[in-house]
């Protein structure tokens, strides 16, 4: 793959949303394909990837409660995977979350979808144990918050702690 030229990456408002439902449609079938257009139009955060006007990726995004970010979805159209889009958007959405306040992101990933599960790998999430403890405790429990996750059958939780992570060097504090 050529290297990713210069690209946008901004929030997708309104009937604009409706430029990802192509790279959408690429990216989910049955269930999941109904699902995710169904957020991509009532969610409260669409940021997206653009390449010379056309929208290539795009991240599914909410703030559960002040300290917990959420990752809805995350897709990028077929010819330009493996391009580095999918992990921007990924740095974009835990940046954003960070600086509004949140301490913990979680994500839901499909069991069988290696690739997913890489790239919430790629940047610190992990798995999220069925008893461990709550993220207010240390952990990475989700108590209270899996309703409104709306997880189907087949998919798994990740997160990760904002604590743990290092922040990009711009947004370290100076010493
Ligand atoms: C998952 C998806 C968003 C990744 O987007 P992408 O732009 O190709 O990802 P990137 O190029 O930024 O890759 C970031 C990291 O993810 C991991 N990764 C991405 N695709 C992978 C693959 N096919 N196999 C293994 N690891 C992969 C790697 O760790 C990669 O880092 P590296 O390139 O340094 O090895 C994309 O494959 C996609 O849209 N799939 C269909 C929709 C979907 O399943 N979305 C996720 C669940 S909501």
């Amino acid at each position: 793959m050529p290297e990713l030229g210069p690209y946008e990456i901004a929030d997708l408002v309104g009937d604009a949303r409706e430029r990802a439902i192509p790279i959408l449609k690429e990216s989910f079938e049955g269930i999941y394909r109904w699902h995710a257009k169904r957020t991509l139009r009532e969610i409260d955060l669409v940021r997206a990837v653009t390449l010379g006007g056309t929208v290539v990726g795009a991240a599914l995004l909410e703030r559960l409660v002040p300290e917990v970010g959420y990752v809805y979805y995350i897709f990028v159209g077929a010819a330009n995977r493996r391009r580095g889009i999918g992990g921007r958007l990924l740095d974009d959405a835990i940046a954003r979350f960070r600086s509004q306040g949140a301490r913990v992101v979680f994500a839901a990933a499909e069991e069988e979808n290696v690739r997913s599960r890489a790239l919430f790998r790629s940047r610190g999430f992990r798995e999220v144990e069925r008893k461990e403890r709550g993220w207010q405790e240390g952990g990475l429990g989700a108590w209270g918050l899996r309703t409104r996750m709306r997880l189907v059958s087949g998919e798994v939780l990740m997160g990760v702690r904002l604590d743990a992570l290092t922040p990009p060097e711009a947004e370290r504090p100076s010493s």
